[in-house]
């Protein structure tokens, strides 16, 4: 709909949140920090963001009164994952402002569909083939060879709804098991590294980016981002034009995280983008004049973005369910007593293994430093010394 909503929003009026994760849960905390009231949509009672919100809907992403809840009552919506229904979407901005938009969300949701408009505007990345039906097989083992890694198309998280793959009869077998849902194959590169770059981006078209994250993924899971990043400074700013570009280019409005992979000195390849915070990007929260939530509050709101400038080097651990044995808590002990690393606990009741429970950071003048005392941290928290 036209935008006769371009003037500020401000407190203490009520911002809508599709989908109650952890990401959801850290704009409630943003957003209510400055004075705003959040209403979560989630159909989870235990919600992570349901639990600190002012208004929690327990309905389904399609519920036509939850829906019209939202409308009636939100100044504007927002999302924190992906795969909302775009019918959802479309709803809610014939009557809200609703950011980022349903063609970026769309794109963003469905693996073909972002490397094909990658690819259409020039983005590099690793090379692919798309995998329609079962017959595409060869003719897409052909074109990409092995080793290679079997994606699909919608719905993946974490590494989920991957395989990798050295042979024809081992993509036949992923193809299978994944339901013969289409999928991209893709080349399994060898990663010098892998980055990251999260951004906010307002309607006038200005953009204020964010230092560019490290990461260190285990098992297809983000376990650690370092920041900044230790890459020169130019591949660094390659990565961070790349990221502006493709937020120019989709005319976002929100927050956009954009993932690379770093092969062999060359240019950034995009991975994928993500049209939300980035959990690469929960450094902010402590080692950020504004949070990449508070960004993400601002650009919904209309309000001059967020300055991104980094005060102290960081490291960002993720808290996997591993850590919680027996669904005993970890060492806490051992983290807290550490007054210059931070800990951020989502609030998730069952300690699954690779499930996202929490995250800290470790912060200090020094990278190496900080990078030394999250690695240690990490070595006791599940440790010996743990009594539940
Ligand atoms: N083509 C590839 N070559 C090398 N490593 C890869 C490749 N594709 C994926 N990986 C590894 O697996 C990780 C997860 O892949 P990807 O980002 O595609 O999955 P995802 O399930 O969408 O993850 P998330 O949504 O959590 O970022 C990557 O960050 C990388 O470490
Ligand atoms: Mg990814």
């Amino acid at each position: 709909m036209p935008d006769t909503f371009s003037a500020p929003i401000l407190p203490d009026a009520t911002l809508g949140m599709l989908g109650g994760g952890q990401l959801g849960r850290m704009f409630t905390i943003a957003a209510r920090t400055m004075g705003y009231r959040v209403m979560v949509l989630d159909p989870d009672p235990a919600s992570p963001a349901g639990q600190l919100a002012d208004v929690h809907l327990l309905a389904d992403y399609r519920d036509p009164g939850a829906l019209q809840q939202m409308a009636s009552q939100c100044a504007a919506i927002t999302t924190e994952f992906e795969n909302v229904p775009a019918a959802t979407l479309d709803y809610l901005a014939a009557h809200r402002p609703v950011k980022p938009d349903a063609a970026a969300v769309s794109i963003a949701q469905d693996r073909v569909a972002e490397k094909q408009w990658l690819t259409r505007y020039g983005f590099a990345t690793a090379p692919f083939a798309i995998i329609n039906t079962a017959g595409e097989i060869a003719a897409a083992c052909a074109k990409i060879g092995f080793p290679a890694v079997l994606k699909v198309s919608r719905m993946g998280y974490d590494g989920k709804g991957q395989a990798r793959v050295s042979d024809e009869a081992q993509v036949r077998a992923a193809f299978a098991a994944m339901g013969g849902e289409i999928c991209v194959l893709e080349s399994l590169l060898a990663l010098e590294c892998e980055l990251s770059v999260v951004l906010g981006r307002n309607k006038a078209g200005e953009i204020a980016r964010y230092p560019v994250s490290e990461n260190i993924h285990e098992s297809g899971i983000l376990t650690m981002s370092i920041v900044p990043a230790r890459v020169s400074g130019a591949l660094a700013e390659a990565a961070l034009e790349t990221a502006a570009a493709i937020a120019t280019r989709l005319d976002y409005c929100g927050v956009l995280a954009v993932e690379f992979f770093i092969v062999g000195g060359g240019q950034p390849l995009v991975n994928e983008i993500a049209p939300r915070p980035h959990n690469s990007g929960h450094f902010t929260l402590d080692a950020c004049l504004s949070s990449q939530f508070e960004m993400q509050v601002r650009t919904l709101c209309n309000l001059p973005l967020g300055a991104t400038i980094q005060h102290t080097p960081a490291v960002m651990v993720n808290l996997l369910g591993d850590v919680w044995h027996d669904n005993g808590q970890p060492n806490w002990a051992a983290l807290l007593e550490h007054p210059e690393t931070k800990l951020h606990i989502y609030g998730k009741q069952n300690a699954r293994p690779g499930r996202k429970m929490g995250h800290y950071t470790c912060l200090d003048a020094s990278l190496n430093k900080a990078l030394a005392q999250a690695l240690q941290i990490r070595a006791r928290l599940g440790g010996e010394d743990n009594h539940d």
